[in-house]
């Protein structure tokens, strides 16, 4: 097959299923060989299945694409290393990695034990870093030997780590440091050849079909099918061929027919008193600000 990613290795993590499963098809169908990394677990993140990963291989094999399953634990070094080494192993090369596994636990604070707290902030944030530095590492060497990369890598955030989301304070704060880590690693790895972009979708998969029961509904017949994970593959795609040059450090909303680029935390309203103040004064000024300031966006579940 050939297309965009033509030439190219692309690894996808949790491309067992949903949105993962997506990006895998249609960067094969783009002529990438793929690496369809899923550990195959539960909703909850409960045991464990070779059958996801293996499954999809098997679809981009039969629609004539080449593709290798790794079932390992992205949020283990061991997983993670194991990864990237099945790309090197199998095709010599590796040019683009889809961050994307995870899985939730939703609870309201007051009932968030540090269990579900430590899962999914491993699973999300820990699962971005490791194969991330795995990969990052082998492109250092890469650009070292002299052999600069024209590498990619795109993070998968949430409207819950951009705006938080009420009943996700674990996940949002994993999906918000998702983004931090990818404007430390556009700005660190830049130099070796490599872009690292996020986005944010909204799909109809296991993790969504029943909280966004409504919303989420397929529609009748010959009708856009607007939350099918598949629309938000083509922008992951280019995220991750050549032909995205010099776009790095950037966050997409990306759901249908919908792409947004987000622009995040910069400076609004500011004051300068040259000299400390009083709490009473830190206070009074913090008011005119904000009265001068953009209002804040509604966090998810509140209106
Ligand atoms: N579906 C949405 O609307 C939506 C919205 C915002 C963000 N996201 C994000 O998109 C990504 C994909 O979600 P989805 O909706 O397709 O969910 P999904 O449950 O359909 O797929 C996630 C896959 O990740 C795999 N996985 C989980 N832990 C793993 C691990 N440790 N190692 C390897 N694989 C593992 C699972 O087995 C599963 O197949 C997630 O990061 C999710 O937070 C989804």
């Amino acid at each position: 097959m050939t297309g965009i990613c033509t030439g190219r290795v692309a690894v996808v993590t949790g491309a067992g299923r949903g949105l993962g499963r997506a990006h895998a098809l249609a960067l094969a169908a783009e002529g990438a060989r793929v690496v369809v990394n899923d550990l195959g677990v539960a909703a909850d993140g409960a045991g464990a299945s070779a059958g996801p990963a293996r499954q999809v291989v098997e679809e981009i094999r039969a629609r004539g694409g080449e593709a290798v399953a790794h079932t390992g634990d992205i949020t283990t070094g061991e997983g993670a290393g194991s990864l990237i080494a099945t790309a090197l192993d199998s095709f010599g090369r590796l040019d683009s990695l889809v961050n994307n596994a995870g899985f939730l636990r939703d609870r309201m604070l007051v009932n968030l034990d540090e269990d579900d707290w430590d899962a999914v902030l491993r699973v999300h944030l820990t699962g971005h870093f490791l194969p991330l530095r795995h990969a990052a590492a082998h492109w250092r060497a890469e650009a070292k030997a002299g052999r600069t990369p024209d590498a990619r890598v795109v993070n998968t955030s949430s409207g819950a780590g951009l705006l938080g989301s009420v009943g996700q304070g674990n996940y949002s704060a994993a999906k918000a440091g998702i983004l931090g880590l990818t404007l430390v690693a556009a700005a660190e790895l830049g130099r070796y050849g490599v872009q690292v972009n996020a986005i944010a979708p909204a799909a109809r998969t296991r993790m969504t079909e029943q909280t966004f029961a409504d919303s989420m509904a397929a529609p009748a017949e010959g009708e856009f099918d607007a939350m099918a994970p598949e629309n938000v593959s083509p922008l992951v795609v280019w995220l991750s061929a050549a032909d995205s040059a010099r776009v790095t450090g950037r966050v997409f909303e990306t759901e249908g027919g919908r792409i947004t680029v987000m622009e995040g935390w910069r400076p609004g309203p500011t004051a300068d008193k040259g000299a400390r103040r009083t709490p009473v004064e830190a206070g009074g000024t913090a008011r005119k600000l904000l009265a001068a300031a953009e209002p804040a966006w509604p966090v998810y579940g509140t209106h």
